[in-house]
């Protein structure tokens, strides 16, 4: 048979971020200078999708059997996506331990779900030369964005971990159950208070509650200092780090997390080593 030497093939590799609403969501422009500095051809596109487990399970089935690589879940699917995986495909210790997943591949056929939202903030912190082994960490939230954190920050070395929210017995209850879930989890010591008795020094405090993002402020004791607060939100004067750099520490919005969890994401799907600096000075 002769052979086509003009025959094209096309290398694209095909990507998507799943979410509802997805209009603004920032990852095909993180992605997309991402392969620029790999030397990847993608498409990387938004994928609106309705808000029931049905469509979101049909709509990564569809893609995956186009020939889809990878897909990034955000709001309201991170929950759904990690279902799924559980039920019909297999999870990374980070999805499992979060109980959600954001990144999505096929691994032997199988669906395969990751978290690595709290891997991309414990990597940013440590890009800008905050050092977690053996210091104290407070998280104030006991939602999804706290959960997905925890388990990254006890396996970078921290020494203890506390848990302050609005309602106390969720952060009870959060830490009872990763505990009896997570080895790692269990080896730390982790106390659990109210979001407004959260009192006296810690070398860092994370703020993973969507608060503060329109203004609003966290009921902060007076008698709360830290020498790092990173807020997991980003974007311009954030009260939470406003409150702790006028008293000298040292502040990170979450916008290096989000560089940081797509590079991860990237990682996983290409096996690209992604100069997070770099993309970053791209982007803005
Ligand atoms: P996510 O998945 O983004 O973490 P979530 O699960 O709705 O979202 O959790 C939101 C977090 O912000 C919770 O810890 C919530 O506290 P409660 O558990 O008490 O609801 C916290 N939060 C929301 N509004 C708040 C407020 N006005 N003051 C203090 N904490 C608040």
């Amino acid at each position: 048979t002769p052979i086509d030497d003009n025959a094209s093939f096309d290398m694209t590799q095909h990507f998507i971020v799943i979410g509802n609403p997805i209009a603004h969501s920032k990852s095909p422009s993180i992605h997309h200078a991402f392969a620029q500095q790999a030397g990847l051809a993608i498409r990387y596109a938004r994928q609106y999708c309705p808000d029931d487990a049905e469509s979101f399970r049909a709509v990564v089935d569809a893609f995956f059997n186009g020939g889809g690589i990878g897909a990034n879940v955000t709001v309201p699917f991170k929950q759904i996506a990690y279902e799924y995986c559980l039920e019909d495909g297999a999870l990374s210790d980070h999805a499992r331990v979060a109980g959600a997943v954001n990144t999505l591949a096929q691994r032997d056929g199988k669906l395969y779900g990751d978290n690595t939202d709290g891997q991309g903030l414990v990597n940013d912190m440590q890009h800008q030369g905050w050092i977690l082994k053996d210091k104290t960490v407070a998280i104030i939230g006991a939602g999804g964005a706290a959960r997905g954190t925890i388990l990254p920050l006890i396996q970078a070395g921290i020494k203890s971990l506390t848990l302050a929210n609005r309602t106390v017995s969720k952060a009870e209850t959060l830490v009872k159950a990763l505990g009896e879930q997570s080895a790692t989890v269990a080896h730390c010591p982790i106390d659990t208070c109210a979001t407004d008795a959260l009192t006296g020094h810690f070398d860092i405090i994370i703020n993973a509650t969507s608060i503060g993002l329109s203004g609003e402020r966290l009921p902060l004791s007076e008698h709360l200092t830290c020498a790092h607060a990173y807020d997991m939100m980003y974007g311009r004067e954030l009260p939470f780090l406003t409150h702790f750099a006028d008293s000298g520490a040292k502040t990170s919005d979450g916008y290096g997390m989000l560089i940081g969890q797509a590079a991860l994401s990237f990682a996983l799907w290409t096996g690209a080593d992604i100069d997070v600096t770099a993309a970053r000075a791209q982007l803005t």
